[in-house]
């Protein structure tokens, strides 16, 4: 057999590919990773996840002080926005997680290719001027922005996700193109520091892919935050003069144009996969009509020894779904079972309050048979009632016929946080049942779900 220089190279450092040079690691192969920004973490700890999270968590607490709700505690204050220090505490975040890679890449021997991976042919990747082999390679090469046809970023006028997150003044009228995850989030960071912020979305309602309810109550939620929404509507262009821009839109399904100002535009319609430079042809591997790689159950690409997993492959565009999928390929690499169940990956929005949801939507659940359906708002929550944190509620939605739980959906101000036990029931097989009878501390929002399971079965104490 022919000698290689790694075992394993993983090309791209997102949570992806860290984590599948990690787990490589630890199981005893020679490992490199690949990866061309200047930190590791990917699109995730650079300019994703956490940046956002840091943006977010501080926006919350300016708008808790500004909008009246600290004030209902008791505390008054009036806020002076700092925004230099709130970008100064998002940049620390991101310093010290990416740095956190890069110690652990040394703690357990994973060697950092810097440059961008390119194969050159079978087990061949060049990076930068540095060409090496090994016998099993992992695309993790993630995904970045999708651009809207004949609209430019320029990161100043009109920005991505990237420029959205580091803005150097709070904009006075924010337009959103597309209400989904991205355009939610950070629609919500700057609407709470102060911008007025109109969300055009194209489809008839936001959050595309959840429940339907929870959308519709989304959409109620933050429309009464100040949120303005233009569903059904599509941006046809964006024309930019003298640091102003104007938006021409018009009805999804045809009708009269209409215009619309603002100093700030967010294009947030999807990301697409990163295999432009790859070189795939060198190895044979086409891509699927969705621009992404196929993979099978194990991540097995179609090219002898080549791996891929993350934002590449189908599926929802989580990080946690890709670090799942970087233990499951190292460990398929070295003969192990790795296995990801795609069936059960949480979704998480972090406005405020949170949207999260597990499994099946109620009208996924529907066309594939009977089911119960379980609710209970937060409203009859103490925790939440206490805190005052009235909005939201919990659906458990469970099988008719043996009661086995399909989907769990929340809106809560921890809803992030209280699906975890959700996703764990349902890796488990769990009942509605189950849940109603697990013992769930008090006070705690996480009895929201334990009701909601109990109404699965029409026999919920506090409604
Ligand atoms: P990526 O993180 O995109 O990493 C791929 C890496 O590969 C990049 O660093 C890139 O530079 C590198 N690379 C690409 N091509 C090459 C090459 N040829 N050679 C060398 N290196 C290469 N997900 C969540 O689960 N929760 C969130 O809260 C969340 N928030 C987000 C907020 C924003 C604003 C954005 C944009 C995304 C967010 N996501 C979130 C999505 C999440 O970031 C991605 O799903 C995740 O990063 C995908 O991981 P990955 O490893 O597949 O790819
Ligand atoms: P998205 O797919 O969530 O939403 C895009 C929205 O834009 C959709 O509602 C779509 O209908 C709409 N749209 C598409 N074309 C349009 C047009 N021409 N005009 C108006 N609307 C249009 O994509 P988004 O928000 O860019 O996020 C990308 C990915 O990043 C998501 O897949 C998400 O999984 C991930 N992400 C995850 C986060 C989280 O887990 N909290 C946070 C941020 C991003």
């Amino acid at each position: 057999m022919a000698d290689f220089d790694f075992d394993v190279l993983v090309i791209g450092a997102g949570p992806g590919g860290y984590v599948a040079a990690i787990r490589a690691a630890q199981l005893g192969l020679k490992t490199a990773c690949a990866e061309s920004r200047e930190t590791l973490g990917g699109t995730c700890l650079n300019v994703g996840c956490i940046p956002s999270k840091a943006m977010l968590h501080a926006s919350e607490y300016y708008d808790a002080a500004a909008n009246g709700a600290f004030a209902k505690l008791g505390i008054k204050v009036t806020p002076e926005l700092d925004l230099d220090t709130m970008h100064g505490q998002r940049k620390d975040a991101v310093k010290q997680l990416t740095g956190g890679i890069e110690f652990l890449f040394k703690k357990n021997k994973v060697e950092w290719l810097k440059g961008l991976g390119t194969f050159t042919g079978p087990n061949t990747v060049k990076v930068g001027d540095r060409t090496v082999t090994a016998k099993n390679i992992v695309i993790a090469t993630g995904s970045s922005v999708t651009p809207l046809p004949g609209v430019e970023i320029d990161q100043k006028v009109v920005v991505d996700s990237t420029g959205a997150l580091e803005l150097p003044r709070v904009p006075e009228h924010m337009v959103v193109i597309g209400g989904g995850v991205i355009g939610l989030e950070l629609g919500s960071v700057w609407r709470r520091l102060g911008a007025k912020v109109t969300c055009v979305e194209f489809l008839d309602q936001i959050l595309p892919g959840f429940d339907g309810e929870v959308r519709k109550e989304s959409n109620k939620i933050l429309k009464k935050q100040g949120f303005e929404f233009k569903l059904g509507t599509k941006v046809t262009k964006v024309d930019v003069n003298g640091g102003k821009a104007t938006l021409t839109m018009e009805p999804a399904k045809g009708g009269a144009a209409e215009t619309l100002e603002a100093d700030c535009v967010l294009v947030s319609i999807g990301r697409r996969p990163n295999t432009e430079g790859l070189g795939l042809d060198k190895i044979g591997l086409q891509l699927n009509q969705r621009g992404q790689i196929e993979t099978d159950h194990d991540f097995r690409t179609k090219a002898a020894g080549v791996w891929a997993i993350g934002d590449v492959i189908p599926g929802p565009m989580l990080a946690h779904k890709a670090e799942d999928e970087g233990i499951a390929v190292a460990e398929n690499i070295a003969g192990l079972t790795g296995i990801v169940n795609h069936d059960v990956i949480p979704s998480v929005v972090y406005t405020w309050p949170e949207i999260a949801g597990v499994g099946l939507t109620e009208e996924q659940a529907k066309e594939k048979g009977e089911v119960k359906v379980g609710k209970f708002p937060m409203l009859a929550n103490s925790r939440a009632k206490t805190n005052h944190e009235p909005d939201g509620f919990v659906k458990v939605i469970a099988d008719a016929k043996t009661d086995r739980v399909l989907g769990v959906w929340c809106i809560a101000s921890v809803a992030g946080t209280m699906i975890a036990q959700a996703a764990q029931a349902m890796e488990f097989g769990a009942t509605s049942e189950d849940i109603a009878y697990t013992c769930h501390a008090h006070p705690t929002h996480s009895e929201a779900i334990k009701e909601a399971a109990m109404a699965v079965a029409g026999k919920p104490i506090h409604i």
